[in-house]
């Protein structure tokens, strides 16, 4: 099984990278995770319809290339952040070849919120499964992150860990119930 992840955060020392790292060593044997990077998109315009832009094109294949879709993303006021929506915006054109629908996806993030990041992952969950994305509903994944959370080398606590391996394991038996 393939499975595909996005992290929503183009910073460097990312909180959401980290947790999807933590996701990647935790994933089981048959389950091979592969990063599709958004930060290579340019900002769509409906004019690149009549003449796609290869960038584009090259990460909705990757998109199509993987069983499921793991999203890995901040919050950013209270919402998800602007890159996130521009790469879904992508899959979904141009028209006739969107490619939302039957997709499956997780949603998860980290913040230094209480939360979590559970109000962008809500408003998420509100707009993609009337376009037809298969969103897996449980488990949640919403990492309150301290400075306990992860190490200097980017291991995390008993608990995130623990959390992240129930989390994917769920995920990929998601993925196999809805082939
Ligand atoms: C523009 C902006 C808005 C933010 N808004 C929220 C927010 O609404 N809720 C929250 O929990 N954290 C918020 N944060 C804090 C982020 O969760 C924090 O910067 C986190 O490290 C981002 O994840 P990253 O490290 O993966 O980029 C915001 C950060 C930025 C830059």
């Amino acid at each position: 099984m393939k499975i595909g992840y996005i992290v929503g955060s183009f910073a460097q020392d990312s909180i959401n990278r980290k947790l999807a790292q933590v996701i990647v060593d935790q994933a089981p044997e048959h389950a091979e995770l592969v990063e599709i990077d958004i930060t290579v998109l340019p900002l769509y315009d409906r004019h690149m319809d009549d003449d796609f832009p290869q960038v584009l094109r090259e990460f909705k294949d990757q998109v199509a290339a993987v069983d499921g879709l793991l999203l890995v993303s901040p919050e950013h006021n209270q919402s998800f952040p602007a890159p996130v929506k521009n790469a879904i915006d992508v899959l979904t054109r141009p028209p006739k070849e969107g490619q939302l629908a039957g997709l499956k996806l997780g949603i998860a993030g980290a913040s230094p919120g209480r939360y979590g990041s559970i109000n962008g992952q809500s408003q998420l969950r509100q707009f993609l499964p009337p376009l037809g994305v298969k969103l897996m509903g449980t488990p949640l994944l919403a990492v309150h992150v301290t400075g306990e959370t992860f190490s200097d080398d980017g291991t995390a606590d008993e608990q995130t860990t623990t959390r992240a391996m129930a989390y994917i394991e769920a995920f990929t038996e998601f993925v196999a119930d809805h082939g």
